[in-house]
């Protein structure tokens, strides 16, 4: 994390007092202001869903800055997060990686990957798409700032369509799609992405968007051959999408970012806890993840009088279950399981 701030501050600010003052401590306030203003009037949008809103601002060049000095640490722990899913086993045939970056904003995925494939032996080319230019040039950047790799950047899908891909990072970026575009995409992935490929798609763990991408999942899967490495244990339809109040998310704690904490002081947010919804698809049908004996815990687990409540969603299993307490007794594990885990269904004798 302290590498790519002190990328992303040495590429944003033009003045060397900030470069400085983050060096030893903290930036001085007075160049935080500007950035906080956009950040909180972004925030907005994207609670509000104000699509058209966010893409216009996406033209503008204090924006692009404002997204990366305060939305890339997050979003990169969280992809470094997802990152950590895959095994890296599953590339151990390949020595080229050819990497995507669709709605690539500040190079986000781009950058993760690039720390990801590092101890692999590997060469990385990587595509960076999006239809904001300040955008692009800000992710070409940052990326060549954090590690010297080959890329790309285009805002022309025909360009993307040159190739195919190991690995594409869709990550915040459907819900700034149409409906269409959206459709399109979809259309696209297929062929995009090479035969083991691997598709990350992550988004804010907000409801509508979340269920538009547990829409999204079910549709690929129906249509296409992929599998699911992560966070799904089965690949039927998605059982939550019938109770409408339910969106399939989860959280990660401990960032450690100085840029994320300075800014939270001054808007007055609060990232201790990360919430993100993802899906990571896998192309290969054959694949088998886990067993279907496996299920993800999806609410705060509740200690009441009759034991351990979970909320269970699994291969044929959506349901609440009580874990009795002297079953809490015999596996002391049972007690520290928390929101988003997984369990194995033996273990809870269900
Ligand atoms: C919220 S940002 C996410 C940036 C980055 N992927 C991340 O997670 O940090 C969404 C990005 O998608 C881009 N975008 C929106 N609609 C697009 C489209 N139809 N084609 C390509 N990029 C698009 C925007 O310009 C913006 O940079």
């Amino acid at each position: 994390m302290e590498k790519l701030e002190s990328v992303i501050v040495n590429t944003v600010f033009r003045e060397d007092e900030p470069k400085k003052q983050f060096i030893s401590g903290d930036i001085a306030k007075k160049y935080l202001v500007k950035y906080s203003k956009i950040i909180k009037e972004l925030s907005s949008y994207y609670v509000e869903n104000k699509k058209d809103k966010i893409i216009s601002q996406m033209q503008e060049n204090d924006v692009v800055n404002a997204y990366a000095l305060y939305y890339l640490p997050i979003n990169f722990y969280k992809i470094s997060f997802l990152f950590s899913k895959i095994s890296k086993d599953l590339f151990k045939e390949k020595n080229h990686i050819n990497l995507l970056d669709y709605g690539c904003g500040p190079a986000t995925g781009a950058i993760a990957a690039s720390d990801y494939f590092k101890n692999l032996n590997v060469n990385l080319s990587f595509t960076l798409f999006d239809k904001s230019l300040p955008m692009l040039n800000l992710g070409k950047k940052l990326l060549k700032g954090y590690a010297e790799n080959d890329v790309l950047i285009t805002s022309n899908i025909n360009d993307v369509r040159k190739k195919k891909y190991d690995v594409i990072t869709l990550l915040n970026a459907i819900n700034e799609l149409t409906n269409e575009e959206l459709n399109k995409l979809f259309e696209d992935i297929n062929f995009l992405l090479d035969s083991n490929g691997i598709l990350i798609i992550l988004e804010p763990a907000l409801k509508d968007l979340a269920r538009r991408l547990m829409m999204f999942r079910d549709k690929i899967l129906e249509k296409y051959k992929f599998s699911i490495l992560y966070p799904c244990f089965h690949l039927d339809k998605c059982q939550m999408i019938n109770s409408e109040n339910d969106w399939c998310h989860g959280e990660i704690l401990g960032l450690n970012s100085k840029l994320v904490r300075q800014f939270d002081e001054i808007t007055g947010f609060n990232k201790h806890k990360i919430k993100y919804s993802s899906i990571i698809l896998y192309k290969n049908e054959n694949f088998k993840n886990v067993n279907d004996n496996f299920c993800r815990i999806v609410n705060i687990p509740k200690e009441t009088n009759r034991g351990l409540v979970l909320n269970l969603c699994g291969k044929d299993c959506f349901k609440e279950v009580t874990v009795s307490k002297n079953k809490l007794k015999e596996n002391k594990r049972l007690k520290k399981l928390k929101f988003f885990d997984e369990i194995n269904k033996d273990e809870i004798g269900e």
